[in-house]
C-alpha cells in the first residue's frame, strides 16, 4: 500500500487539504495516510518552520500533499516551500490550469511547467548601504531538466506543442541560456511536437486576450509562478489551480493558492485546487483511473450547477466536497453496473 504524508500547514490549507483526502478517500481505500507539521504552526511548537521529522517522513512516503503555509515578512525567514523543494530535489512545478463548465469559458486549457529549483527563488540577497543586490542563477543542467520534463509531459498528456517563455532580449545571457537549451533540444529530440517561444511580457498579454493559443508553456521560475496565477484568475480565480512538485525520487503536490488568512476559519474557501492536486498526486503514483474519476467528478459538480462561494455561489468548502463525493459515487455506481 501506498503512503501519502499529510501537511495541511496554515490558514486554509488545513480546510482545502481536509477536503482533498475525503475525496481521495471515497475514490480509493488502497493509501495509507500520515501527516506532517508544516508552517507557522510548525514554527509555534518546534521553533522551525520546516521540522526534521517532518521532512524525513515526506522523504519517506510515496507522496505527499501539502495544503500552503502562511510566511513571515521578516529578512531571516526561512521558507519551508522552498526548503522542501531543495532537499527533495522538486525541480519541475507543473500547473494545469482550464476552464469548467459553468464557471468561466476562456478557452483556456494549458499546462504551465516551471523551473523550480534556481532563478530569484534561492533567496539569495545581499545588501549593501546603497540597496540590495538578488542573484538570479540560470544553469545548463536546470534549464535541461526542465525542458526535459516539459517533453515527457506534452507526450504523456497528448499535448501539441510547448511555448518557451523567457525574457532574453533584457536578460541576454541567462534567460539566452534557457531559450538556446529549449531550442536546441526541441529541434532535436523532439520533432514530434511543435515548438515556439515568446517573451514574457507579450506571452501574458497574450493569455489573456488569445489563451487558446497556449498549451504546454516552459518557463524560468518567477515567469511562471506569475503567468499560473493569471491563468488561474482566468478559470476562476486561485481556488481553482493544482500544482505538482516534482523531482526524480519525490514529489508533493498542493493548491497554487496560499493560506488565505483573510478568508481563514470560515469554511468558504474554494477546495477545487486542492482536490485537483489529489487528482495530480494519485496520476503520479500510478493511480490514473482514480485520478480521472476524481477530475471528472469536479467537472460534473460544476457542469450541473454546484457553485462556490468565490465564484458567486453558495457553497462552502463542505458542501462542495459533498457534491464532488456524490459525482465520484455515481461514477462508481454506474461503473459496476456496466461489470455486471
Ligand atoms: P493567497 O493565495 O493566500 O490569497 C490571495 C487571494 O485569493 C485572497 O483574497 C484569498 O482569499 C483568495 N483565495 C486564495 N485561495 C482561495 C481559495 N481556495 N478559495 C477562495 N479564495 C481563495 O495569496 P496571498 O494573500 O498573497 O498570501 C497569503 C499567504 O500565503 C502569505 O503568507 C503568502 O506568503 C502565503 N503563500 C503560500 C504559498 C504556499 O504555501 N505554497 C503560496 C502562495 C502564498
Ligand atoms: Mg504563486
Amino acid at each position: 500500500m501506498k503512503t501519502v504524508c499529510i501537511l495541511p500547514g496554515d490558514g486554509i490549507g488545513p480546510e482545502v487539504i481536509d477536503c482533498a483526502r475525503r475525496v481521495i478517500e471515497a475514490a480509493t481505500d488502497d493509501l495509507e495516510f500520515v501527516a506532517a507539521d508544516i508552517g507557522a504552526g510548525a514554527f509555534q511548537r518546534t521553533g522551525r518552520y520546516l521540522p526534521d521529522d517532518t521532512l524525513t517522513t515526506m522523504k519517506g512516503a510515496d507522496t505527499c500533499l501539502f495544503g500552503a503555509v502562511t510566511s513571515e515578512r521578516s529578512e531571516t525567514y526561512d521558507s519551508p516551500v522552498i526548503g522542501f523543494g531543495k532537499e527533495m530535489d522538486l525541480f519541475a512545478n507543473v500547473r494545469p490550469v482550464r476552464d469548467f463548465a459553468g464557471v468561466s469559458d476562456s478557452q483556456l486549457d494549458v499546462v504551465i511547467v516551471r523551473e523550480n529549483s534556481e532563478g530569484l527563488y534561492t533567496m539569495d540577497e545581499v545588501a549593501d548601504d546603497a540597496g540590495v543586490t538578488t542573484r538570479r542563477r540560470v544553469s545548463l543542467r536546470a534549464s535541461e531538466r526542465i525542458v526535459r520534463h516539459a517533453i515527457v509531459l506534452a507526450r504523456s498528456t497528448d499535448r501539441e506543442g510547448i511555448c518557451c517563455v523567457h525574457k532574453a532580449n533584457v536578460l541576454r545571457r541567462s534567460d539566452g541560456l534557457f531559450l538556446k537549451t529549449f531550442s536546441d533540444i526541441m529541434a532535436t529530440e523532439a520533432q514530434d511536437l511543435r515548438f515556439s517561444d515568446q517573451l514574457v511580457d507579450s506571452a501574458a498579454a497574450r493569455l489573456v486576450s488569445s489563451p487558446s493559443d497556449f498549451d504546454v508553456i516552459v518557463t524560468l521560475n518567477l515567469y511562471g509562478d506569475i503567468l499560473s496565477d493569471v491563468a488561474s484568475a482566468m478559470a476562476g480565480g486561485l481556488g481553482f489551480a493544482p500544482s505538482g512538485n516534482i523531482g526524480p525520487s519525490h514529489s508533493v503536490f498542493e493548491p497554487a493558492h496560499g493560506s488565505a488568512p483573510d478568508i481563514a476559519g470560515r469554511g468558504i474557501a474554494n477546495p477545487t485546487a486542492a482536490i485537483l492536486a489529489g487528482s495530480m498526486m494519485l496520476g503520479h503514483i500510478g493511480m490514473a483511473s482514480e485520478a480521472k474519476a476524481i477530475y471528472r467528478a469536479v467537472f460534473e459538480a460544476y457542469a450541473t450547477g454546484n457553485k462556490t462561494v468565490d465564484i458567486g455561489g453558495a457553497q462552502g468548502s463542505s458542501k462542495f466536497t459533498e457534491a464532488v463525493i456524490s459525482k465520484l459515487n455515481v461514477q462508481k455506481t454506474s461503473l459496476e453496473g456496466t461489470n455486471r
